[in-house]
């Protein structure tokens, strides 16, 4: 099926097949491949990117269904040179060991401050409890997070919850 996608700004007409995922197209067809794959039973996060504004996890959805749609992967999220506030947050906050999870927890992270522009520490783990990290035990994501919304993360006003 003929598709006409734009992603980070760039239209991207393609044949694809109807079972083609979205994640499957983004990373092979369109040739980004910062979006992730962790699973095959929709639970990881990894693939996590943004349809129009929203974060979705991008190995739920078939490429025919983002038909006509905006797509923004990690790789847009910057300004030219300039990292965007969540990553930028994410490096200063230490928020990644492998960096495997990162792109969708970052995407996902954009995703909730722009719902909940100043979440509560519960807020944020409950916002990302579909994205999973194998390596940071979250604290250090959740501080990013809230740091990103701009509030203070100093360690005497973020309490270690924990696990997430
Ligand atoms: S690869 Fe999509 S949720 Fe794990
Ligand atoms: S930093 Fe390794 S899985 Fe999250």
């Amino acid at each position: 099926m003929e598709i006409s996608v734009e992603v980070n700004g760039v239209m991207q007409n393609h044949d694809v097949e109807p079972r083609t995922l979205l994640v499957h197209y983004v990373r092979e067809v369109v040739g980004l491949t910062g979006t992730n794959i962790g699973c095959d039973t929709s639970s990881c996060g990894a693939c996590t990117l943004h349809i129009d504004g929203e974060a979705v996890k991008s190995c739920t959805m078939l490429a025919v269904q983002a038909d006509g749609l905006k797509v923004t992967t990690i790789e847009g999220l910057a300004n030219g040179d300039e990292m965007h506030p969540m990553q930028t947050a994410f490096m200063e906050c230490h928020a990644l060991q492998c960096g495997y999870c990162t792109p969708g927890m970052v995407m996902a992270s954009v995703s909730l401050l722009d719902e909940v522009p100043k979440p509560t520490e519960a807020e944020v783990r409950e916002g990302l409890e579909g994205n999973l990290c194998r390596c940071t035990g979250y604290h250090n994501i959740v501080k990013a997070v809230l740091s990103a919304s701009g509030q203070d993360v100093s360690e005497q006003a973020v309490s270690v919850g924990g696990g997430q």
